[in-house]
Protein backbone atom coordinates (compact mmCIF):
# COMPACT_ATOMS: atom_id res chain seq x y z
CA UNK A 1 0.00 0.00 0.00
CA UNK A 2 1.20 3.98 -1.14
CA UNK A 3 2.01 5.71 2.26
CA UNK A 4 0.64 8.57 1.05
CA UNK A 5 -2.70 7.82 0.55
CA UNK A 6 -5.15 9.99 1.62
CA UNK A 7 -6.82 6.96 3.33
CA UNK A 8 -6.07 3.59 4.93
CA UNK A 9 -8.25 0.79 3.10
CA UNK A 10 -9.37 -1.41 6.46
CA UNK A 11 -9.11 -5.46 5.02
CA UNK A 12 -12.42 -6.35 6.10
CA UNK A 13 -11.87 -10.02 5.21
CA UNK A 14 -8.92 -10.12 7.88
CA UNK A 15 -10.51 -8.10 10.50
CA UNK A 16 -10.94 -10.57 13.35
CA UNK A 17 -14.28 -10.60 15.46
CA UNK A 18 -12.32 -9.58 18.20
CA UNK A 19 -14.26 -7.45 19.88
CA UNK A 20 -16.78 -8.68 22.37
CA UNK A 21 -20.53 -7.94 21.60
CA UNK A 22 -21.98 -5.88 24.65
CA UNK A 23 -25.64 -4.91 24.28
CA UNK A 24 -25.48 -0.92 24.56
CA UNK A 25 -22.35 -0.38 21.50
CA UNK A 26 -24.16 -3.51 19.48
CA UNK A 27 -27.36 -1.64 18.81
CA UNK A 28 -25.96 1.11 17.57
CA UNK A 29 -23.62 -1.51 15.48
CA UNK A 30 -27.02 -3.00 14.01
CA UNK A 31 -29.32 -0.16 13.18
CA UNK A 32 -25.68 0.79 11.11
CA UNK A 33 -26.09 -2.51 9.37
CA UNK A 34 -29.44 -2.35 8.92
CA UNK A 35 -29.09 0.89 7.09
CA UNK A 36 -26.10 0.23 5.21
CA UNK A 37 -27.84 -2.90 4.07
CA UNK A 38 -31.18 -0.80 2.66
CA UNK A 39 -29.09 1.42 0.57
CA UNK A 40 -26.55 -1.40 -0.88
CA UNK A 41 -28.51 -4.49 -1.36
CA UNK A 42 -30.18 -5.76 -4.04
CA UNK A 43 -32.93 -7.84 -2.34
CA UNK A 44 -36.41 -6.93 -1.75
CA UNK A 45 -36.91 -4.99 1.34
CA UNK A 46 -33.89 -2.45 -0.19
CA UNK A 47 -33.81 1.13 -1.80
CA UNK A 48 -33.06 -0.21 -5.31
CA UNK A 49 -36.53 -2.34 -4.90
CA UNK A 50 -38.09 0.49 -3.29
CA UNK A 51 -37.02 3.15 -5.58
CA UNK A 52 -36.20 0.93 -8.92
CA UNK A 53 -35.38 4.72 -10.78
CA UNK A 54 -33.61 6.59 -8.12
CA UNK A 55 -30.96 3.87 -8.15
CA UNK A 56 -27.95 5.82 -9.88
CA UNK A 57 -29.48 9.01 -8.55
CA UNK A 58 -27.43 11.56 -6.66
CA UNK A 59 -30.49 13.66 -5.78
CA UNK A 60 -31.30 11.39 -2.47
CA UNK A 61 -31.35 13.82 0.68
CA UNK A 62 -29.53 10.74 2.33
CA UNK A 63 -25.99 10.29 2.36
CA UNK A 64 -24.80 8.91 5.60
CA UNK A 65 -24.83 9.54 9.51
CA UNK A 66 -22.83 11.29 11.96
CA UNK A 67 -22.10 9.00 15.28
CA UNK A 68 -21.49 11.08 17.82
CA UNK A 69 -20.53 10.21 21.54
CA UNK A 70 -17.84 10.28 24.18
CA UNK A 71 -14.75 9.42 23.75
CA UNK A 72 -13.81 6.16 24.05
CA UNK A 73 -17.36 4.84 23.48
CA UNK A 74 -16.51 2.72 20.64
CA UNK A 75 -17.13 5.03 17.76
CA UNK A 76 -14.45 3.55 15.28
CA UNK A 77 -14.59 0.52 16.36
CA UNK A 78 -17.98 -0.18 15.86
CA UNK A 79 -17.78 1.29 12.18
CA UNK A 80 -15.57 -1.22 11.46
CA UNK A 81 -16.98 -3.93 12.88
CA UNK A 82 -20.06 -2.65 10.54
CA UNK A 83 -18.38 -2.82 7.95
CA UNK A 84 -17.50 -6.70 8.72
CA UNK A 85 -20.76 -7.80 9.29
CA UNK A 86 -22.29 -5.93 6.40
CA UNK A 87 -19.41 -7.42 3.87
CA UNK A 88 -20.55 -10.79 5.00
CA UNK A 89 -24.30 -10.67 4.82
CA UNK A 90 -23.74 -8.62 1.17
CA UNK A 91 -20.95 -11.19 0.17
CA UNK A 92 -22.97 -14.30 1.21
CA UNK A 93 -26.46 -12.96 -0.07
CA UNK A 94 -25.67 -11.22 -3.12
CA UNK A 95 -21.80 -11.62 -3.97
CA UNK A 96 -21.91 -7.70 -3.14
CA UNK A 97 -18.53 -6.50 -1.91
CA UNK A 98 -18.02 -4.11 0.40
CA UNK A 99 -14.53 -1.77 0.76
CA UNK A 100 -14.08 0.44 4.00
CA UNK A 101 -11.96 4.03 3.63
CA UNK A 102 -10.88 5.11 6.61
CA UNK A 103 -9.93 8.63 6.57
CA UNK A 104 -8.76 10.94 9.50
CA UNK A 105 -7.38 14.60 9.25
CA UNK A 106 -3.89 13.52 9.71
CA UNK A 107 -4.34 11.60 5.96
CA UNK A 108 -5.59 14.94 4.72
CA UNK A 109 -3.89 17.80 6.04
CA UNK A 110 -1.21 19.09 4.34
CA UNK A 111 0.99 22.26 4.58
CA UNK A 112 -0.16 23.69 1.38
CA UNK A 113 -3.45 24.91 0.90
CA UNK A 114 -4.96 23.40 -2.58
CA UNK A 115 -3.16 19.92 -1.86
CA UNK A 116 -5.94 18.94 0.40
CA UNK A 117 -8.75 19.63 -1.33
CA UNK A 118 -6.75 17.59 -3.75
CA UNK A 119 -6.40 14.97 -1.31
CA UNK A 120 -10.26 15.06 0.22
CA UNK A 121 -11.33 14.73 -3.57
CA UNK A 122 -9.21 11.25 -3.97
CA UNK A 123 -10.95 9.56 -0.92
CA UNK A 124 -14.44 9.97 -2.90
CA UNK A 125 -12.45 9.50 -6.87
CA UNK A 126 -11.61 5.97 -4.88
CA UNK A 127 -14.97 5.33 -3.60
CA UNK A 128 -16.07 5.17 -7.36
CA UNK A 129 -13.37 3.34 -9.02
CA UNK A 130 -14.68 0.21 -9.04
CA UNK A 131 -18.25 1.88 -9.45
CA UNK A 132 -19.52 -0.58 -12.13
CA UNK A 133 -18.48 -3.73 -10.27
CA UNK A 134 -20.48 -5.27 -7.29
CA UNK A 135 -19.06 -3.12 -4.85
CA UNK A 136 -19.80 -0.53 -2.10
CA UNK A 137 -17.98 1.77 -0.20
CA UNK A 138 -18.21 2.94 3.43
CA UNK A 139 -15.85 6.33 3.70
CA UNK A 140 -15.35 6.55 7.37
CA UNK A 141 -14.28 10.01 8.44
CA UNK A 142 -12.99 9.62 12.10
CA UNK A 143 -13.21 12.44 14.54
CA UNK A 144 -14.81 14.90 11.49
CA UNK A 145 -14.59 18.06 13.46
CA UNK A 146 -10.60 17.87 13.48
CA UNK A 147 -11.02 17.57 9.44
CA UNK A 148 -14.02 19.86 8.77
CA UNK A 149 -14.40 22.27 11.74
CA UNK A 150 -16.97 24.61 11.78
CA UNK A 151 -16.64 27.52 9.99
CA UNK A 152 -17.23 31.35 11.98
CA UNK A 153 -15.95 34.52 10.89
CA UNK A 154 -12.85 34.14 11.58
CA UNK A 155 -12.24 30.69 9.80
CA UNK A 156 -8.98 30.04 7.56
CA UNK A 157 -9.71 30.27 4.25
CA UNK A 158 -8.27 26.53 4.29
CA UNK A 159 -11.22 25.09 6.41
CA UNK A 160 -14.07 26.77 3.85
CA UNK A 161 -12.46 25.78 0.87
CA UNK A 162 -12.08 22.19 2.56
CA UNK A 163 -15.39 22.19 3.72
CA UNK A 164 -16.93 23.30 0.08
CA UNK A 165 -15.00 20.15 -1.15
CA UNK A 166 -16.79 17.88 0.94
CA UNK A 167 -20.40 19.40 1.08
CA UNK A 168 -20.01 19.08 -3.22
CA UNK A 169 -18.47 15.30 -2.95
CA UNK A 170 -21.30 14.41 -0.83
CA UNK A 171 -23.78 15.85 -2.84
CA UNK A 172 -22.67 13.81 -5.53
CA UNK A 173 -22.66 10.71 -3.88
CA UNK A 174 -24.90 7.81 -5.33
CA UNK A 175 -26.02 6.44 -1.62
CA UNK A 176 -26.44 3.07 -3.36
CA UNK A 177 -22.89 2.60 -3.82
CA UNK A 178 -21.38 4.82 -0.76
CA UNK A 179 -22.22 5.87 1.95
CA UNK A 180 -20.14 8.18 4.57
CA UNK A 181 -20.09 7.43 8.13
CA UNK A 182 -18.40 10.09 9.94
CA UNK A 183 -17.75 9.89 14.18
CA UNK A 184 -17.60 12.77 16.55
CA UNK A 185 -17.14 13.31 20.44
CA UNK A 186 -17.25 17.64 19.74
CA UNK A 187 -21.14 17.26 17.68
CA UNK A 188 -21.38 21.10 18.49
CA UNK A 189 -17.68 21.49 16.75
CA UNK A 190 -19.05 19.80 13.66
CA UNK A 191 -19.99 22.31 10.85
CA UNK A 192 -23.36 22.82 10.61
CA UNK A 193 -24.29 22.03 6.61
CA UNK A 194 -21.97 18.77 7.34
CA UNK A 195 -24.27 17.91 10.50
CA UNK A 196 -27.74 18.79 8.18
CA UNK A 197 -26.07 16.57 5.34
CA UNK A 198 -25.59 13.86 7.40
CA UNK A 199 -27.86 11.77 9.75
CA UNK A 200 -27.11 12.27 13.67
CA UNK A 201 -27.03 9.29 15.71
CA UNK A 202 -25.90 8.69 18.94
CA UNK A 203 -23.29 6.04 20.12
CA UNK A 204 -23.80 6.07 24.05
CA UNK A 205 -21.27 5.22 26.59
CA UNK A 206 -20.92 1.31 27.91
CA UNK A 207 -22.03 0.45 31.09
CA UNK A 208 -20.05 -0.33 33.90
CA UNK A 209 -20.91 -3.40 33.43
CA UNK A 210 -20.06 -3.88 29.70
CA UNK A 211 -16.65 -2.16 30.98
CA UNK A 212 -15.99 -5.36 33.26
CA UNK A 213 -16.66 -7.40 30.12
CA UNK A 214 -14.40 -5.80 28.33
CA UNK A 215 -11.44 -5.11 30.52
CA UNK A 216 -11.31 -8.80 30.67
CA UNK A 217 -10.02 -9.84 27.41
CA UNK A 218 -7.28 -7.30 28.64
CA UNK A 219 -6.25 -9.33 31.02
CA UNK A 220 -4.73 -13.19 30.21
CA UNK A 221 -6.31 -15.97 30.93
CA UNK A 222 -3.68 -17.77 32.62
CA UNK A 223 -3.55 -15.36 35.18
CA UNK A 224 -0.26 -13.75 36.28
CA UNK A 225 1.36 -14.41 39.15
CA UNK A 226 -0.15 -17.11 40.75
CA UNK A 227 -3.37 -15.31 40.46
CA UNK A 228 -6.21 -16.39 38.34
CA UNK A 229 -7.99 -14.21 35.83
CA UNK A 230 -10.81 -14.35 37.69
CA UNK A 231 -9.35 -12.69 40.74
CA UNK A 232 -7.51 -10.56 38.40
CA UNK A 233 -10.74 -9.29 37.08
CA UNK A 234 -12.19 -8.74 40.42
CA UNK A 235 -9.58 -6.24 41.36
CA UNK A 236 -9.95 -4.37 37.67
CA UNK A 237 -13.73 -4.44 38.43
CA UNK A 238 -13.10 -2.68 42.04
CA UNK A 239 -10.98 -0.05 40.11
CA UNK A 240 -13.16 0.52 37.59
CA UNK A 241 -15.58 1.41 40.10
CA UNK A 242 -13.34 3.83 41.77
CA UNK A 243 -12.49 5.75 38.57
CA UNK A 244 -16.53 5.60 37.60
CA UNK A 245 -17.02 7.21 41.70
CA UNK A 246 -14.31 9.66 41.31
CA UNK A 247 -16.28 11.61 38.23
CA UNK A 248 -14.40 9.61 35.22
CA UNK A 249 -16.65 8.70 32.33
CA UNK A 250 -17.30 5.81 31.25
CA UNK A 251 -15.46 4.37 28.44
CA UNK A 252 -14.28 1.15 26.74
CA UNK A 253 -10.67 3.12 26.87
CA UNK A 254 -11.14 3.44 30.43
CA UNK A 255 -11.89 -0.29 31.12
CA UNK A 256 -9.08 -1.78 28.64
CA UNK A 257 -6.40 1.13 30.73
CA UNK A 258 -7.86 0.28 34.00
CA UNK A 259 -7.56 -3.54 33.15
CA UNK A 260 -3.66 -3.16 32.12
CA UNK A 261 -2.55 -0.78 35.32
CA UNK A 262 -4.10 -3.64 37.52
CA UNK A 263 -1.93 -5.87 35.52
CA UNK A 264 1.20 -3.89 35.38
CA UNK A 265 0.52 -3.44 39.52
CA UNK A 266 0.65 -7.23 39.74
CA UNK A 267 3.36 -8.44 37.40
CA UNK A 268 5.62 -5.19 38.60
CA UNK A 269 4.46 -3.63 41.52
CA UNK A 270 4.15 -0.34 39.40
CA UNK A 271 0.63 1.39 39.98
CA UNK A 272 -0.09 4.93 39.64
CA UNK A 273 -0.14 5.89 43.33
CA UNK A 274 3.69 4.76 43.12
CA UNK A 275 4.71 7.76 41.23
N1 LIG B 1 -16.81 -4.05 21.95
C1 LIG B 1 -15.52 -3.86 22.22
N2 LIG B 1 -14.77 -4.89 22.72
C2 LIG B 1 -13.46 -4.71 23.00
N3 LIG B 1 -12.80 -3.57 22.83
C3 LIG B 1 -13.49 -2.51 22.33
C4 LIG B 1 -14.86 -2.60 22.00
N4 LIG B 1 -15.28 -1.40 21.53
C5 LIG B 1 -14.21 -0.60 21.57
N5 LIG B 1 -13.14 -1.25 22.05
C6 LIG B 1 -11.78 -0.69 22.27
O1 LIG B 1 -11.90 0.44 23.12
C7 LIG B 1 -11.05 1.51 22.68
C8 LIG B 1 -11.90 2.73 22.35
O2 LIG B 1 -12.77 2.43 21.26
P1 LIG B 1 -12.88 3.40 19.99
O3 LIG B 1 -11.54 3.89 19.59
O4 LIG B 1 -13.69 2.72 18.97
O5 LIG B 1 -13.71 4.59 20.64
P2 LIG B 1 -14.13 5.99 19.98
O6 LIG B 1 -15.52 6.24 20.42
O7 LIG B 1 -13.85 5.95 18.54
O8 LIG B 1 -13.15 7.00 20.73
P3 LIG B 1 -12.73 8.50 20.28
O9 LIG B 1 -13.93 9.38 20.47
O10 LIG B 1 -11.63 8.87 21.22
O11 LIG B 1 -12.30 8.43 18.85
C9 LIG B 1 -10.28 0.97 21.49
O12 LIG B 1 -9.06 0.44 21.95
C10 LIG B 1 -11.17 -0.16 20.98
O13 LIG B 1 -10.44 -1.16 20.30
MG1 LIG C 1 -12.59 7.08 17.34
Amino acid sequence: MSGDEPFVEIDLASVTDQIISVPTQDKFITQMVGAMEYFFSDKDNSFRADFPNKTESTNFPFKGFILQGPPGSGKTEAVIEAGRKLRNQLGAESGIGVRLLHVNSSNINRSRVGEMETRLQRVFLASKSNSDSNSRTIILFDDIETLLPKRDADSQEWSRSLNGVFFHELDNLITTKTMVIATTNLPEMVDPAVRSRLALRDAPAPTPNEMKEVAKTALPIRGVKGMTQNELLELTAKAIDKHLAEGEPPSFRLARQTAIETLLSIVAGWSKEDN
